[in-house]
């Protein structure tokens, strides 16, 4: 699937928009249209349904230790600064960058792309400029010829090296031509750069009132941590939920939704004895990656990396990715739908104490201030738990599954898009354009169509869609062709269309067509809102 035509479809059928469009766009935020609203809230109610509100705290799911308790959460998105401080961000939570002096360009450094090679005896790394991933050979040929001075029928003249690689396997600088250089050697040297937007609480705007947007929604619930317990009845172990808006102000936002600077996560910390912690860990890596599944991702496209020791996060003891082949990626390459870590008790411990395991990362080594005590604390409060049962007190670990409900939208988006071939109104073969999304994900679940603008078909559909839209969403349309209605419906993702034509009159009965079979059948007028309402999960 070429992802401009999920692009373009997106935006003309409603789903999503650059925002501030009129104003020229402001990279890396997106709008959802009226569509695509519906789809997101989908995904995202699915996820709270299955996680949350229907899971059973009475039973052993398969692959589960033992049983466990869910309980949901919504904190705010400025949060006290020094959580930032304990959690990590505020020291560690950056990527690195390097900025072009020709171009006044800035790439995230691990991000750009490029390939050796040699003419002449003279070697370069030349970079891709490239924003799709189908077009990164065609224009690294084009760059080196230009830069060499070549014409195209002089391209094999030009010696290659080895893969296309990420810049950060380049180690000699002056050599590389950056992605909208003509020069060489005008790339920087990687520099730092936090994530996380800053902004001011209050009048006084002084640094002293400095706050950040969260750039996760995980620390919310570590710092509620003591709040749960002690306003609900949950004992370990349990997982507390939450889904929200999180801010990065990523270096170069890209691919559509994928990489956005401003976007929705939907995460599980999930509570447990240090024991049982592996097991768990291994239950949430594959409880959740039977979500996707489940909810229509093709398994072929799926897949669960799990992290090298070097690429682990700062508080993360173990991390499997969920990964998902999407289609603006170089074949065979995956990119991150959801990470599951294991953060052993890394942030209940720096909320509590403020410095850290003396076996973590030697960069977390907290710089101890003139009284020799951590220049900066945690909250002082006590989050370890005691078993009411065993008496045990103990500062339990977490696995984290964190998803993002943007990336998990997209995902669902590029795998549901289809082109195939379907009958149009006298009987011809033309090619379709459909979105097979899961009937639970689907924002529309049944179209209503009247055959003919007469003989009180209109009266009989708007009635049935006046009924059926109290179980589930439904779409009245009575408008040009009925091909062209199917059409539109098999763009929208509509699982079901209904038709009230002349045999309703008679019998009283509608035919129901299917999306993806195509399949039709009649149905008794009266049983139509329960057929859908079965069908798609209401
Ligand atoms: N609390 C752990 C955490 O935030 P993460 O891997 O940084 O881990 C979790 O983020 C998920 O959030 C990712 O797997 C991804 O789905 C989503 N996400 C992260 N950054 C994003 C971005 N810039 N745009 C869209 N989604 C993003």
């Amino acid at each position: 699937m070429e992802m401009e035509k999920l692009v373009s479809l997106c935006k003309r059928r409603g789903f999503l928009f650059q925002s501030s469009e009129i104003y020229g766009g402001l990279n890396g935020f997106w709008d959802y249209g009226p569509l695509g609203v519906e789809l997101k809230r989908n995904v995202k109610e699915a996820w709270w349904r299955d996680m949350v509100t229907a899971h059973d705290d009475l039973a052993t799911l398969p692959g589960a230790p033992e049983a466990y308790e869910m309980v949901g959460l919504d904190s705010t998105i400025i949060m006290h600064p020094q959580i930032w401080k304990c959690s990590g961000h505020y020291d560690l939570f950056h990527d690195y960058m390097v900025d072009c002096r020709e171009s006044k360009k800035r790439y995230r450094y691990d991000q750009v792309r490029g390939r050796w090679v040699t003419h002449r005896d003279r070697r370069v790394f030349i970079t891709s400029s490239a924003e799709a991933a189908e077009q990164e050979a065609e224009n690294l040929t084009q760059r080196a010829l230009k830069f060499f001075n070549l014409r195209g029928k002089n391209a094999e003249e030009l010696k290659w090296e080895g893969e296309v690689v990420s810049l950060t396997q380049a180690k000699d600088f002056t050599q590389v031509l950056g992605p909208d250089a003509k020069e060489l050697g005008t790339l920087t040297e990687p520099r730092e750069y936090n994530l996380m937007f800053k902004t001011i609480v209050g009048a006084l705007g002084s640094d002293d009132d400095a706050a950040f947007l969260r750039p996760e929604t995980a620390q919310g619930i570590f710092v509620n941590f003591k709040n749960v317990l002690d306003s609900t009845r949950v004992r370990i172990p349990f997982g507390v939920a939450q889904m929200g808006k999180s801010f990065r102000n990523e270096i170069t936002p890209r691919n559509f939704t994928f990489r956005s600077r401003e976007f929705e996560q939907m995460e599980i910390e999930f509570f447990c004895h240090p024991n049982s912690s592996r097991g768990w860990y291994e239950y949430w890596r594959n409880r959740r990656m039977r979500w996707y599944t489940d909810m229509g991702l093709a398994n072929e496209r799926l897949r669960l990396r799990e992290h090298d020791p070097e690429e682990l996060s700062h508080y993360s003891c173990g991390t499997a990715d969920i990964e998902y082949a999407f289609p603006f990626l170089p074949p065979g390459e995956f990119g991150e739908l959801e990470g599951v870590a294991h953060r052993g008790d890394f942030d209940l411990r720096s909320h509590m104490e403020g410095k850290l395991d003396p076996h973590s990362k030697p960069e977390l080594k907290v710089e101890l201030g003139p009284d020799g005590k951590p220049k900066w604390r945690g909250s002082g409060k006590d989050l370890s738990y005691r078993d009411e049962l065993t008496n045990e007190r103990y500062v339990p670990h977490v696995i984290e599954p964190s998803a993002g409900a943007d990336r998990g939208t997209l995902a669902f988006l590029c795998e549901a898009y289809c082109e195939d071939e379907a009958p149009d109104e006298n009987g011809k073969m033309q090619t379709r354009t459909v979105l097979k999304l899961h009937p639970r994900l689907a924002p529309i679940k049944a179209a209503i169509f009247p055959l003919v603008k007469k003989d009180g078909m209109p009266e009989i559909a708007q009635d049935l869609y006046r009924s059926l839209k109290k179980k589930a969403p439904a779409f009245y349309d009575e408008k040009g062709a009925i091909g062209r209605r199917y059409r539109r419906q098999d763009e929208a993702g509509t699982p079901y269309c209904i038709t009230i034509d002349g045999q309703t009159l008679q019998d009283k009965t509608v035919t129901i067509r299917d999306r993806d079979s195509l399949e039709q059948w009649r149905v008794k007028l009266d049983d139509c809102v329960e057929e859908i309402t079965r069908r798609v999960g209401g």
